[in-house]
């Protein structure tokens, strides 16, 4: 069912933040989990990126993850790998991925991916970025893996699924369709990229968001208390009315898209 009603924007109160932002980074205050509570079908994106993954590492690589945040997803390869690193331009996130470690093979360091890296030449056996910065803008990934070697990279394609139908004014209109791949190649900047070999697959993820609440927490996930108040006064009962109306006994179907991306460094 399609709803008409036009909600209050909290992107346009003064104290909002944009998401990915130095600001918003800080706001998160050193963790990025996930804080609304839903049930995922299987399945999920991050599923779709490890089973990639595994696929094809074995216990003689090395491998990088680039924006690691705090390093939950780069735990799972220590057991399978030679090596993992994880880097990330957040002190914080780094700092709380090397106590939680759970073993020696696991190394965290602060760096940004967009300057010179501290690894030798032809040192990783694969590359990857789970919603990190993208790979391509890493200049240095030609020289710091071996020839040709898969570098994968999951990113948002925007979380429409039917917010912006049920929710308008919470959400806009997407602005991308997330199977326009063409558009996504120039969004990443393939032509420009040292890599080589590119493919995208587009993953439908689908979550049921449990309560109407949870629908305001994904929205103001990173944002600061004052504007969570008044995004909750001026929304929630709205929200409620939208939620029941639409929502099925697991709760409100939302898809999120993703874009797998592969690529190859180069060979020569
Ligand atoms: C959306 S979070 C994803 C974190 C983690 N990969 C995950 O999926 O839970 C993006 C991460 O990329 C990091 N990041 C963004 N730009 C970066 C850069 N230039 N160099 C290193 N890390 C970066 C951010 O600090 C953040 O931790």
């Amino acid at each position: 069912m399609v709803n008409q009603k036009v909600l209050y924007d909290v992107m346009r109160h003064q104290e909002w933040v944009p998401p990915h932002s130095d600001e918003w980074y800080s706001q998160l205050g050193g963790k990025y989990n996930y804080p609304w509570k839903s049930e995922f079908e299987e399945p999920t994106a991050e599923m779709v990126l490890s089973q990639k993954i595994d696929s094809y590492v074995n216990e003689n690589f090395r491998i990088l993850d680039v924006g690691c945040g705090h390093g939950e997803f780069t735990y799972q390869w220590s057991s399978k790998v030679k090596e993992v690193v994880g880097i990330d331009v957040i002190e914080e996130f780094i700092y709380t991925a090397n106590i939680n470690k759970p073993s020696d093979s696991l190394r965290f360091i602060t760096v940004n991916a967009n300057e010179k890296v501290p690894f030798p030449d032809d040192y990783f056996d694969l590359v990857y970025s789970k919603k990190g910065p993208w790979i391509s803008v890493y200049s240095e990934a030609n020289r710091i893996t071996k020839r040709g070697v898969l570098v994968i990279g999951l990113y948002h394609g925007g979380t429409d699924g039917g917010l912006r139908d049920l929710f308008p004014g919470l959400y806009h209109p997407m602005p991308v369709n997330p199977y326009d791949l063409e558009y996504i190649s120039r969004k990443f900047e393939f032509d420009k990229s040292e890599l080589t070999d590119f493919n995208i697959e587009v993953i439908e993820e689908v979550e049921y968001l449990s309560t109407p609440e949870d629908v305001l927490i994904k929205k103001c996930f990173g944002q600061n208390e004052a504007l969570k108040a008044v995004a909750w006064k001026e929304c929630l009962k709205d929200i409620e009315e939208i939620f029941y109306k639409n929502a099925t006994s697991k709760g409100l179907k939302v898809i999120n898209y993703y874009h797998l991306i592969t690529a190859r460094t180069k060979l020569g």
